[in-house]
């Protein structure tokens, strides 16, 4: 039976992670995926992280099941840091969260309760968007629509054409946004601009559904949750997809959440339950370690404080390389890239198209994806010079 099976085609950003890890040059520069780098090019274990591990370690006497919603340490403490601990739904019990195996499961679970609650919903995704949203949302039955978002001539968010396409969006449709960090393009909305989706959306009585996988990594963690912050604040219901695979560097331990603000306490049971259902079809429960570690993280003054100012430390890196790659790269090539430094977390579209991005992997053993999206923090002080100099080679040609 298995041999009906016809392959399929490769992940396009894995596929292409491949390719940079088998290039045996030394000098080789790898900004495919979106793992954080420190300086040495290693995606470090953070030490708030690694002393919960190993205190966990010590007190761990089973490896029983979790409570089927999560460690309750856990989501509380992530409800907090993504909402924010005064936020009303958290007081007036209006909201609920659960568990999940990454933030692509908090995804799937966002996405199974919008087709049980509307099957009929169209899904709003930003173009362009991460490329793994259309296949995980899609599964679940949901059909799309684009609206437009970056605007690759002006290297920039094209607000006007966004709110112009958001004008189709019907009530109960879904529009999903990125929190902040938007991968692949790094073009976040402003204060203002977040404002406006709010009171399209409310107009509208469409669902935000928030994917939040970069808190921290652009300005900070509180900066960072302003838009999501807003809209939970503003519309009567909202879906959050959580992850903590960037901003604790758990990315293997699969450690994520989706939270649920809901208008009243009896819906907030409901969805619960829908939410809990849709785990239990689907994985039955999530894996515990991450989550155990980034819940005593938060849990703990002491820990929490210091894996403050890692993520700090790891986010004024992120911007002193975006500030250093956009000024070497407007002398290098006698053109503009400020919006390099402008950009939020770990991603930027170069400008470059995928022929030059060809020479680039070729000729310069330099990796980024076909649509030139690096991941600045796969760069170090060393790399940003090279960089520059091959991309001023290749667009001279
Ligand atoms: C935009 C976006 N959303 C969600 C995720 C999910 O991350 P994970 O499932 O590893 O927590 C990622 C990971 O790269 C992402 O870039």
């Amino acid at each position: 039976m298995l041999s009906n099976l016809a392959p399929l085609p490769k992940d396009s950003i894995l596929g292409l992670a491949a390719l940079a890890r088998a290039d045996d040059r030394v000098h080789k520069i790898d900004l495919t995926v979106g793992v954080y780098m420190n300086e040495r090019g290693i995606c470090p274990v953070m030490s708030a992280v690694q002393q919960a591990q190993q205190s966990l370690i010590q007190a761990e006497v089973s490896k029983a099941y979790l409570p089927a919603q999560g460690d309750p340490t856990f989501v509380r403490e992530i409800v907090g840091l993504v909402l924010g601990q005064d936020h009303p739904a958290i007081h007036e019990q209006r909201m609920t969260a659960i568990q999940t195996p990454g933030g692509c499961g908090a995804l799937r679970i966002a996405s199974e309760l919008i087709a049980a609650a509307n099957p009929r919903a169209k899904v709003w995704l930003p173009s362009p968007t991460w490329p793994v949203h259309e296949p995980l949302l899609g599964s679940v039955g949901l059909e799309f629509q684009r609206y437009s978002y970056y605007d690759h001539t002006q290297h920039g968010l094209d607000f006007e054409s966004m709110l112009n396409d958001l004008q189709g969006v019907a009530e109960g449709d879904a529009v999903l946004l990125h929190g902040c960090c938007h991968n692949p393009c790094g073009a976040d909305l402003s204060e203002s601009q977040w404002q406006t989706i709010a009171d399209l959306l409310l107009e509208r009585k469409a669902m935000a559904l928030i994917d939040v996988a970069y808190q921290g990594l652009g300005d900070d963690l509180e900066t960072d949750a302003f838009g999501l912050r807003l809209l939970a604040r503003q519309l009567p219901e909202v879906l959050i997809a959580a992850s903590c695979s960037k901003n604790f560097g758990l990315y293997r331990e699969r450690t994520g959440a989706t939270i649920v603000v809901t208008q009243t306490p009896k819906e907030t049971e409901i969805v619960l339950s829908q939410a809990l259902g849709a785990a239990r079809r689907l994985y039955s429960m999530s894996p515990a370690h991450g989550a155990l570690i980034a819940g005593r993280v938060l849990a703990s003054q002491e820990l929490n404080e210091l894996w403050r100012a890692e993520l700090m430390q790891m986010t004024q890196r992120i911007q002193s390389l975006r500030s250093q790659l956009s000024q070497r790269l407007s002398v290098v090539t006698g053109q503009d890239f400020g919006f390099v430094a402008h950009e939020k977390g770990m991603f930027s579209f170069l400008g470059l198209t995928q022929a030059q991005v060809q020479v680039l992997r070729d000729t310069h053993a330099i990796h980024m994806l076909d649509s030139s999206r690096i991941n600045v923090a796969g760069l170090t002080d060393q790399s940003i010079e090279p960089l520059a100099l091959a991309i001023g080679t290749v667009i001279a040609q």
